[in-house]
């Protein structure tokens, strides 16, 4: 009998393509906000699932199925996931790493230069019809040049935009639990501890994994610490920024601006920070290309069918 493999969403044809080769597979469609509930039901009777950071993978959900051998995540990220819960029940817990380090590195330059030069807050003006022509002191910004990109977090991620940032002529900066010796020397960068790289960036990016020791690193002690003017961009995980601080500190003027990519509790966005024209606020398009999301689903199918073939999948996950 054929093994069954669940999508929990529907993902780039790729992915049931792979699958549907060997498995009985069963697509679901989108579904926003899926429940433990809901998603204990539609896994039911699955070897294998490819499931979204959206998804709560928690240890209730592992349990209920004593047949799941296998948990593909269609992500980089995996905090949705109870890792330990998946290790002591012997499920495989898998990712998508790799493919979506250049699409979100280009998301994150993106951010940080419309932050800086305001230009979501400009196309707005124009489009309210407040254009009435060139002005010397109309909508200044910030250059880049010469001004420092501190990284929190010199991942694959964080080191593609270093080398993005680099030829925009940033200094790099970075905060990391690893020394990066070959990386220092190739960006030029220098690692520093989180006080000293948020009293003397201009920009902060964040880019380390959601866990316990990441969730509101950055609130209303980082903000206090943060250099005046500086500009916070977040295109990791949202729980790593307490918004509510944020908030704070962008209304108290602490901080010239933010650009999040990824907030607290999606989909809901601190109310205060969609007041604010010195917010740039996007839904999570981090890795949204065709090439990245159908890469994306080609790895997570070929995680999943490494796992259910009883081989090493290409990208387990063993901690984080
Ligand atoms: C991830 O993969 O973790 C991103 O947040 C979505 O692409």
């Amino acid at each position: 009998m054929k093994q069954t493999v669940v999508i929990t969403s529907e993902l780039p044809p790729i992915a049931t393509g792979i699958l549907s080769r060997r498995y009985e597979v069963v697509a679901h469609p989108n579904a926003k906000g899926r429940t433990e509930e809901e998603l204990i039901t539609i896994i039911a009777e699955a070897d294998g699932v490819i499931t979204l950071l959206t998804d709560p993978v928690t240890r209730k959900v592992l349990e209920a199925n004593p047949n799941l051998r296998a948990v593909s995540n269609y992500a980089v990220g995996v905090d949705n996931i109870d890792l330990a819960a998946a290790r002591e029940l012997g499920i495989t817990v898998t990712n998508t790493p790799g493919v979506l380090t250049e699409a979100t590195a280009d998301l994150t330059m993106a951010l940080l230069l419309a932050s800086a030069r305001r230009v979501v807050e400009g196309d707005r003006m124009l489009r309210r019809g407040e254009f009435h022509g060139w002005e010397p002191l109309m909508m200044l910004g910030s250059s880049l040049q010469g001004k420092r990109l501190g990284i929190v977090g010199l991942g694959r991620i964080g080191t593609a935009v270093a080398r993005r940032a680099r030829g925009f002529g940033l200094e790099v900066a970075y905060t990391s639990r690893k020394s990066r010796p070959a990386l220092e020397q190739e960006l030029d960068a220098s690692r520093l501890d989180l006080d000293e790289l948020l009293a003397t960036s201009d920009f902060i990016s964040i880019h380390a994994p959601l866990t316990s020791d990441t969730r509101h690193l950055i609130g209303a002690e980082a903000f206090s610490k943060m250099k005046p003017g500086a500009i916070l961009i977040n295109t990791a995980r949202g729980p790593i920024v307490d918004e509510s601080a944020l908030a704070d500190a962008l209304i108290a003027g602490r901080i010239r601006g933010a650009a999040l990519d990824v907030f607290e509790n999606e989909p809901a966005v601190e109310p205060r920070l969609l007041a604010l024209d010195n917010v740039v606020l996007l839904p999570h398009l981090g890795s949204a290309t065709e090439e990245t999301r159908s890469e994306m689903a080609r790895i997570a199918a070929e995680n999943l069918t490494a796992v259910l073939e009883g081989q090493p999948p290409p990208f387990p996950v063993t901690e984080i």
